[in-house]
């Protein structure tokens, strides 16, 4: 990438004719302006690499609110050393292009050093939602998340803060941070945006290969058969057992967890109880993790 592109690519939202704050002297003047124009605010946070299912996102918070803010912000706080800090997309040239499409309010995309300085040392620590599925794997990542979304809903006071279902386990943590933390930010849910062959739209999916791309929807398919299988009555273990080996005869490498639980507390699926529940599942195709979840 020559210096021009990297110049480019680094006032593209300014290039579009978006609002953009990238400091917390900038971010507080924009925030006093669209307060002053009245109306709900919206917070949309992001990582960028922005594609079809963070538009329904923004769409709702268009729907909800009066004023709508988009973070843009790669989280190192959420990474573990060894996952994909450094290959994460970063695509500010198409994300502006969206974003004014879109007809946003205000980007808020901040650098490391306006989001962690140098003596930083505050951490959320979730527990409850949080514990197990995604902690067994990422024991980092809940941790991150929550002290990054603390730190979002503290510098932008949003009235209502807008996130997807895909992320099943971190929406049930964000609902109980603000719970827990007596937050005044409502949350708003988005159901999973999916191509057409069911696969969850995810910037993570730039990383599957050809071949891996036909595999993908799969997931999907042996995620809905367990979850009807569950309605049924049938055993979860069983049916969890059943699925694992479906996907790796179809070409998965490795199945994180495949579990159902609770659709509000996350705690162990019960039929009896007459409670939702959820099919949550990770897994390995190539070098790629997908993570998706579908309603029992
Ligand atoms: O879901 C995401 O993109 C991120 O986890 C979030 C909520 C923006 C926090 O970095």
């Amino acid at each position: 990438m020559s210096p021009n592109t990297v110049q480019i690519r680094n006032c593209a939202f300014e290039a579009e004719g978006l609002a953009v704050a990238r400091t917390r002297v900038e971010l507080d003047r924009a925030m006093a302006r669209l307060r002053e124009a009245g109306g709900r605010v919206a917070l949309v946070p992001t990582m960028g690499a922005l594609h079809e299912g963070h538009l329904a996102l923004i769409s709702k918070a268009q729907e909800i609110a009066e004023r709508t803010v988009v973070s843009i912000y790669v989280n190192p706080q959420q990474f573990a050393a060894h996952e994909d800090l450094d290959t994460y997309p970063r695509e500010e040239l198409s994300d502006a292009k969206a974003l004014k499409v879109a007809g946003i309010d205000l980007v808020w995309a901040p650098s490391n050093e306006t989001m962690y300085g140098a003596d930083f040392a505050t951490w959320v620590l979730p527990e409850g939602a949080a514990k197990g599925l995604e902690s067994d794997f990422r024991p980092h990542f809940f941790q991150g998340v929550a002290t990054v979304v603390l730190k979002l809903f503290n510098q932008v006071s949003p009235d209502v803060a807008v996130f997807g279902e895909k992320d099943y386990q971190q929406l049930c943590v964000i609902r109980q941070l603000v719970r827990d933390l007596d937050l005044i930010t409502e949350i708003a849910g988005v159901p999973t945006v999916r191509e057409p062959d069911g696969l969850a739209l995810s910037s993570r999916n730039n990383y599957l290969s050809t071949a891996e791309r036909v595999i993908a929807p799969r997931f999907n398919g042996v995620l809905c058969e367990v979850a009807q299988a569950l309605a049924e009555g049938h055993e979860s273990e069983a049916m969890s057992k059943k699925a694992k080996k479906e996907l790796l005869a179809a070409g998965f490498e490795k199945i994180d967890y495949i579990e159902a639980r609770d659709a509000e507390t996350l705690a162990p699926f019960d039929i009896d109880s007459g409670r939702p529940g959820r099919v949550l599942a990770a897994v390995w195709l190539g070098g790629t993790r997908l993570i998706d979840n579908v309603a029992i």
